[in-house]
């Protein structure tokens, strides 16, 4: 994971530097740094902690001067989180910088080298053994900052994204990467570099994205060059003009960014919508599904890959599929997927989902199933991410930026991608008839204005939450579609509470959480009319002979449950297969609102990162 961002050019480093770490402290916030030339001195500062704290300690040494500057905020990998393990590194004559996403995996080996040769080691990170054993191939080998990096990095095994400069020629910044990403902002005169490219949009709309095994030599006086890091083959580079503004990153009005995003779930899903869902023409159109309907026609059975907030997405699409599509799926967590010997025949499909298109397991995952012969279509929402790149075909879910490490609308916006995809296919092979096709392509249109209802009842979740965020437990319940949406209820509330809790499918509760249950231990049922009602109303009075609490989603006007349940809180109608997009809604404003009223930091919770850049 970690965050980084470099600055070339005739300006002060230093606010770029730090605003862009800002801006990508959802990778890691656990230790930042910043390093910058003055001309005369290389001056790093590092701390534990937040970017905040950064800045603090930057202050009090005045260690703000300089045109050229790295900076980096850390998820701990090798080493705890502590100033000396922070970045930037820097080599033992002290004359380079470096900072790195990723792991060098034969750190140890190389460290022992350099031991051997004489080289001292302040840190326990692999990134400190990187940048000296840069140092050692320029002195070695008397080449180039540029020409070093690349031998040194094909000694290295692992992934990287990193950026490193020589104070001996302050004009050039060499960057690479394999596995992390890397994206370099082109101004006029200047150059960015970052993780994403929301450090550099309010300076440049151009962009270039290095490919895994490139790598970039950035020069004040030349054009930039771009390498391939393995033969050194020139590679020609592509600029591209970046389509996010600075609005669509930032809190605009709103605490967190994670309310931020629960509230934009209805444009979101419009713009998943726009262009693919059209209800008067009586068709879905996808141009990375219409382009390969023959694969998705012959698919004899539709695997599933993916991480967190993305499995669960996953697990909705099974219902989804199998419902209207009539094609048996399967749903794996990547990173068990890789680890196993997966049976994949040629009929298969491989559909990853991942917001970020960077989890390093769902990536491994993908290249896994595509040595063996399968077709693997993405669903991703980062334009341009690693993921988006590396599969055969995919739909991007358009939500835009999703800053809070707690994923919202990526959730609702992967649903969405993955149902268009599933009608489209069963209308392809006649497995649903025409007028139900039809009724539920209408029946989608009304979604978004559907979400923004059940957002209405923020205020009736706000007094819930007040009641039980004390709670230590919390079980969360649904059956059918609605069972990976408790999964996902309770995965909300432990990221950003730590209050423990558990989805189950509501008939499994009598299997072992039943134990669980006393007068105050809260149930979030998710009972809503279409999908086996009557079954879960003898859940709810099961939890209710046992003194449980419930907490029942409901749909509007439902008198039944509204007697039993504790509290209700009530979502719109709609077809069954649609419902998780609205039951989704009360448990993602529930779980903020007990966050909040915790006092927890709810966009940049413990332990967590957005993008798992490492396995
Ligand atoms: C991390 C994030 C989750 C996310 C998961 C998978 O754990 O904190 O919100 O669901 O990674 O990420 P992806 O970007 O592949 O969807």
């Amino acid at each position: 994971m970690c965050g980084i961002v470099g600055y070339i050019g005739s300006k002060q480093a230093y606010q770029i530097v730090v605003k862009g770490l800002k801006r990508l402290e959802y990778r890691g916030y656990d230790s930042a740094g910043i390093a910058l030339y003055d001309g005369n001195n290389l001056n790093i500062t590092k701390t534990k902690g937040k970017v905040a704290d950064l800045e603090a300690a930057v202050f009090k040494d005045d260690n703000t001067h300089g045109s050229i500057g790295i900076g980096h905020t850390r998820w701990a990998t090798h080493g705890v989180p502590n100033d000396v393990n922070s970045h930037p590194h820097y080599s033992n004559s002290g004359d380079l910088a470096i900072i790195h996403n990723g792991i060098i995996e034969n750190y140890e080996a190389l460290k022992q080298e350099l031991k051997n040769r004489g080289y001292v080691f302040k840190s326990d990170t692999d990134t400190e053994v990187l940048v000296n054993l840069i140092e050692d191939v320029q002195l070695n080998e008397k080449v180039s900052l540029s020409k070093a990096v690349q031998i040194a990095l094909n000694q290295a095994i692992g992934a990287y994204a990193i950026a490193v400069f020589d104070v001996k020629n302050p004009s050039e910044l060499v960057v690479a990467r394999l596995g992390s990403p890397l994206a370099i902002g082109v101004g006029e005169g200047e150059y960015f570099v970052a993780s994403d490219a929301s450090p550099f949009i309010e300076y440049t709309a151009n962009a270039v994205y290095l490919e895994d095994g490139e790598m970039a030599t950035i020069n004040l006086s030349k054009d930039i060059e771009i390498l391939k890091i393995k033969d050194g083959a020139i590679v020609d580079p592509y600029i591209q003009e970046l389509k996010i503004n600075l609005e669509q990153i930032e809190k605009g009005g709103f605490d967190h960014f994670m309310l931020k995003e629960i509230y934009e779930q209805p444009n979101a899903i419009n713009d998943t919508f726009r262009g693919r869902l059209l209800p008067e023409e009586n068709i879905i159109r996808m141009e990375g599904v219409d382009s390969n309907i023959k694969k998705f026609m012959a698919a004899k059975r539709i695997l599933i890959i993916a991480c967190g907030t993305s499995w669960h997405a996953g697990l909705v699409a099974e219902y989804i599929f199998e419902e209207f599509a009539r094609v048996p799926v399967e749903v794996d967590y990547a990173s068990e997927f890789r680890y196993r010997n997966p049976i994949i025949n040629k009929d298969d499909i491989v559909i990853a989902i991942s917001q970020s298109g960077e989890t390093a397991d769902t990536m491994a995952a993908i290249k896994m199933a595509k040595d063996k012969g399968a077709f693997v279509f993405g669903v991703c929402n980062v334009v341009g991410s690693s993921i988006s790149r590396e599969t055969h075909a995919g739909a991007y879910t358009h939500a835009g930026p999703e800053i809070g490490v707690a994923s919202t609308k990526a959730f609702t916006t992967q649903i969405t991608v993955l149902a268009l995809i599933a009608l489209r296919l069963a209308k392809e092979k006649g497995s649903i008839d025409r007028e139900q096709y039809h009724y539920h392509l209408y029946e989608m249109e009304q979604i978004p204005k559907k979400v923004q209802e059940a957002l209405g009842e923020n205020d009736n979740i706000k007094k819930v939450a007040e009641i039980y965020k004390d709670a230590e437990d919390f079980l969360y319940l649904g059956r059918g579609f609605n069972f990976p949406v408790a999964l996902e209820g309770a995965l909300k509330l432990k990221e950003i509470s730590y209050i423990h809790a558990e989805g189950y499918p509501a008939a499994e509760m009598k299997h072992g959480p039943i134990a669980l249950i006393d007068e105050k231990m809260p149930t979030v049922v998710i009972a809503t009319k279409k999908g086996h009602y009557e079954k879960v109303l003898s859940n709810i009075q099961e939890v209710k002979s046992r003194k449980g609490k419930i907490i029942a989603i409901i749909n509007k006007g439902d008198t039944v449950v509204r007697e039993l349940a504790d509290h209700v809180i009530e979502v719109p109608e709609t077809r069954e297969a649609f419902t998780p997009l609205l039951t989704t809604i009360p448990l993602q404003l529930l779980s903020y609102h007990i966050a909040v009223m915790l006092n927890k930091n709810v966009d940049q919770p413990r332990n967590l990162a957005k993008s798992v850049t490492v396995e």
